[in-house]
């Protein structure tokens, strides 16, 4: 499992940030929930989450630890309404008891096998609780992907980007219901030279330069930012909403 550069990552999040609270606010909410962050990164998007749950609670989970560092710092003033946990969201997940609803921003596209993701959501999901989530889908960073496959060994990298149709199956097979999965285009512009050299390296190089010695890390960067036609990612998000039904699986 990789760990990120969250500070890094905290400083140049915001549209990361801006997408992530439009999700939460699709999250069907009485204030008084327990809601699972899945993939909660450096605690930008739960912090609105739990502007949203006065009397709830909420588990953020991710598998950097570096990233959890920072949430706990960052979410530091809302005490035991927030729960912290280190976990692979690719694994069964360590959850002492079912959470009512389940929230996750810019992160199942790094998750490689999504059957077993949707399994594991589900297994520590209250029947009839929400999933509501966002994360790259067909067509994500297309334009970044086509200059990767030119340089050196042409690796594009760890993540990989779903259809609605194909997420809507693997919802259905994991006993989700009521499932709506829909992409959303969301090319986002920067500003020229270092910001958007600084954006690549930290949110969607990261696996690129860990792969290559650090005196080359930043030519790479260089290089991908000058073959791209303008300081602009073309990003796709897919969204989905799904409940979980009240049928057990055989293994929960
Ligand atoms: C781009 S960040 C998104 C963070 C936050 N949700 C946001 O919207 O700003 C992706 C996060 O997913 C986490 N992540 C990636 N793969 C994961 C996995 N298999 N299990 C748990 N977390 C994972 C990373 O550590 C990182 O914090």
């Amino acid at each position: 499992m990789r760990e990120w550069d969250a500070a890094a990552y905290d400083r140049v999040a915001a549209p990361q940030a801006r997408w992530g609270r439009d999700v939460v606010d699709r999250l069907p909410l009485a204030g008084t929930e327990r809601v699972l962050d899945a993939g909660c990164g450096t605690g930008r998007v739960t912090e609105y989450l739990l502007s949203r749950l006065p009397a709830g609670r909420v588990v953020a989970l991710d598998a950097s630890s570096a990233m959890i560092g920072e949430a706990r710092k960052r979410l530091a003033a809302h005490g035991d309404r927030v729960e912290f946990v280190v976990a692979d969201l690719g694994k069964p997940l360590p959850l002492e008891s079912p959470v009512d609803a389940i929230l996750s921003t810019a992160t199942f596209h790094w998750v490689p096998d999504h059957d077993a993701l949707f399994r594991h959501l589900a297994a520590v999901l209250q029947p009839r609780g929400w999933l509501v989530a966002q994360f790259g889908g067909a067509g994500n960073i297309a334009s970044v992907m086509r200059v990767l496959a030119t340089i050196d060994d042409g690796w594009l990298g760890p993540t990989h980007f779903e259809t609605p149709e194909a997420t809507t199956e693997r919802l259905r097979r994991a006993r989700f219901t009521e499932i709506r999965a829909w992409l959303q285009p969301e090319a986002t512009r920067f500003e020229a030279g270092e910001p958007f050299e600084r954006f690549l390296a930290t949110v969607i190089l990261g696996a690129h330069l860990e792969r290559l010695p650090p005196h080359a890390r930043i030519d790479f960067v260089k290089r991908v930012a000058a073959s791209l036609p303008a300081p602009e990612i073309d990003y796709v998000r897919l969204n989905v909403i799904a409940r979980r039904s009240n049928s057990r699986l055989a293994n929960d």
